[in-house]
């Protein structure tokens, strides 16, 4: 992760026309948009995923470094076990039959999460698609799938615990970029923008450590509505904030 060596000192101004490095969604909305129809939740997360195909290619088009899904969180499984069961049929469908035209896309897959607990199945294709387009240079797709922002942090916490016991560092050894290497997401570079669709205006655990300087960008849109304009005006928002690290404005000069 890049928290503590590449988050300005100063200030950045977004240049008009920039994209964001990597651009994470809370995609939610799926069950509202159904039940606005009269159909089961399990038709807003089917249309949930053509929304998802659409906004990874425009991400794709757009020149994005990095888009970052969250698709099922650890809380989720307090929902009946008939809406999960589907929700991991769906994941199935996806990367059976996306993961190819992905990979021809040059998009490189990684998924953040926790594995154990998924069916064995699902742990075997998550890492076929990551294996499969390790190499690709374009788009990186991010799918967060059971995944919880304080599980991670806990995690890597208990991952330099470890190391101080085993006497392989010290307890001054842990730094923000200690613990950023221990995440599920070390490595990678942290969101820019994160979008949240729906109208609801929370996180929901989701990147909790990483998002700490993240613009957000709140959508009234229902995610199985998001397009490739509800996308472009996050974008356009986000080109409009002024990003200040705790400096002082550069748009207000320095006196
Ligand atoms: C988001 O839609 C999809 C997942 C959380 C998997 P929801 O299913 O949360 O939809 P709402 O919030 O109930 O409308
Ligand atoms: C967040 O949405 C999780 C995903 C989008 C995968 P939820 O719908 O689960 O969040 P809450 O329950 O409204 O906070
Ligand atoms: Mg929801």
């Amino acid at each position: 992760m890049t928290m503590a060596s590449e988050a300005p000192a100063g200030t950045a101004v977004a240049d008009k026309g920039d994209v964001p490095r990597h651009v994470a969604i809370i995609m939610d909305g799926n069950g509202r948009w159904a039940q606005a129809r009269g159909l089961p939740r399990t038709e807003g997360h089917r249309k949930g995923m053509e929304a998802v195909r659409r906004i990874i290619r425009h991400a794709s088009r757009r020149g994005i470094g990095q888009l970052t899904l969250y698709s099922f969180s650890s809380e989720n499984w307090r929902r009946p076990a008939e809406e999960v069961g589907f929700l991991m049929g769906l994941l199935r469908f996806f990367i059976r039959r996306d993961l190819a035209e992905l990979h021809a896309e040059n998009v490189r897959v990684r998924v953040i999460g926790e594995r154990e607990g998924l069916p064995s199945d699902i742990a075997a294709l998550l890492d076929e698609a990551e294996v499969l387009t390790r190499a690709n240079t374009g788009l990186t797709l991010a799918i967060a799938f059971n995944y919880g922002g304080r599980q991670e942090i806990v995690g890597a916490v208990r991952a330099l615990a470890e190391k101080v016991a085993r006497g392989e560092i010290g307890p001054d050894d842990i730094d923000a970029e200690a613990i950023d290497a221990e995440l599920h997401t070390a490595a990678m570079p942290e969101p820019d923008l994160v979008i949240r669709t729906s109208g609801e205006k929370r996180l929901s655990n989701f990147l909790l450590w990483q998002a700490a300087y993240s613009e957000l960008v709140f959508s009234p849109v229902l995610w199985p509505d998001f397009d490739e304009a509800s996308f472009d005006g996050a974008i356009e928002e986000y080109n409009a904030r002024e990003r200040r690290y705790g400096g002082v404005g550069a748009r207000q000069g320095v006196r």
